[in-house]
């Protein structure tokens, strides 16, 4: 039987590397495409230590569509996982319109290729941030749409143009995946999240404190109404969220193009983060408080009941199994 092949954009990446391995692990063809632009071209030899099977990889950029054509031309897509995206918050802040260009751009891109092609066929990464500032946790899928930064802006913008592009072609299959908090890493320690200088994100951040390389943990606000004040949100392990893209292609012919959220349903505050890596590392991590951080909101967590009963997908790891997978990688 032969296989099916399906492009990874973006899939140097922290969550497009752990879902490359899975997707070669389940017998699909991997075809990679990035630009390299916060990832590096040495994930690809540690993708193939794990699997023994190196993914084609072409460094380009997905905005260029005369080079992504030739991608198609070459290799027989038979779906697409959209990974490719600038994700910094605070630098969409910075940069807007860099990230109207790359992230919308990226995708129109990427869809007048693979309509130019036939191949309809999409999972495309969208984010819990789409939910702006949360009305109500958890969180489910009916919640209103709004951004509270440009790259929320981008991911909202991109649904649309997908749920747009389904209604005026239902032979088109989308799935839209909306992660939460992705942390942890690969057992074997060879891929992780590699963020370029010093990492906005939490877990990064106490890594880099464990090792040495920061001093210590700023809690950005402990007056949060939440159970011990600091911020609360729904961290789900990047091999999860990794098998959870096996599930959507599975699922997608019945998808028309839903949104579903990943993630755990369970809310772990910054304190918990800490006590967690602090059991990890077999010592505590030193952190101070501080103030709270703009734009941050005291709880975001996720409701997890489609992703069950639509897609039969659970979380399996817990946050201390994700702390330990993420020290195991730096
Ligand atoms: P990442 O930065 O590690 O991976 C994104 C990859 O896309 C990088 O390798 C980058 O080089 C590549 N890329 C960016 N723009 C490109 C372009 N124009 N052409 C080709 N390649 C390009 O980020 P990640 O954490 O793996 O996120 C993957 C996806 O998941 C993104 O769409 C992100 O918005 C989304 N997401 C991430 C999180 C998170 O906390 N990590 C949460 C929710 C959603
Ligand atoms: C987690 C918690 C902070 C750093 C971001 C993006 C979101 C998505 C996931 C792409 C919060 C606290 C953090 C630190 C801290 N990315 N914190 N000290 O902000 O929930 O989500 O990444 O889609 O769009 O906004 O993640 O890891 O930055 O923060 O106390 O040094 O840790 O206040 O409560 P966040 P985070």
């Amino acid at each position: 039987m032969t296989s099916s092949t399906i492009l990874l954009t973006g899939g140097t990446g922290f969550i497009g590397s752990h879902t490359a391995v899975v997707s070669q692990q389940a017998g699909y063809d991997v075809v990679i495409v990035d630009n390299l632009c916060n990832s590096k071209k040495s994930v690809l030899d540690n993708i193939t230590r794990i699997t023994n099977t190196a993914p084609k990889f072409y460094e380009m950029d997905i905005c260029d569509t005369d080079k992504l054509r030739t991608v198609f031309e070459q290799n027989t897509i038979e779906a697409v996982i959209h990974f490719a995206s600038l994700k910094a918050v605070g630098e969409s802040f910075e940069k807007p319109e860099l990230y109207y260009e790359n992230n919308i751009g990226g995708a129109e891109s990427l869809l007048s290729v693979m309509e130019e092609f036939n191949v309809k066929k999409l999972v495309f990464s969208s984010s819990a941030c789409v939910y702006g500032v949360p009305e109500y946790c958890p969180i489910d899928e009916a919640h209103d749409l709004s951004a509270t930064n440009p790259y929320g802006e981008t991911k909202i913008a991109i649904e649309e143009i997908l749920r747009s592009q389904y209604a005026h072609d239902s032979a088109w299959e989308i799935a839209l995946l909306r992660y939460f908090n992705p942390i942890g890493a690969h057992s074997s320690g060879l891929i992780g999240e590699d963020p370029n200088g010093i990492p906005n994100n939490l877990a990064p951040y106490v890594c880099k404190v464990i090792t040495g390389e920061l001093k210590t943990v700023s809690v950005l606000g402990s007056d949060y109404d939440t159970p011990d004040g600091t911020g609360v949100r729904d961290y789900i392990h990047v091999m999860d969220l990794a098998n959870g893209h096996l599930q959507a292609l599975k699922k997608l012919p019945e998808f028309e193009c839903r949104a579903v959220n990943l993630g755990t349903g369970t809310g772990y505050s910054v304190l918990d983060v800490l006590k967690a890596f602090s059991k990890a590392d077999g010592k505590d991590v030193p952190y101070k408080i501080a103030p709270r951080r703009d734009g941050d909101v005291g709880q975001c967590y996720a409701k997890v009941d489609l992703a069950k009963d639509f897609m039969n997908f659970e979380t399996k790891y817990d946050l201390e199994q994700m702390a330990c997978d993420h020290l195991n990688w730096v």
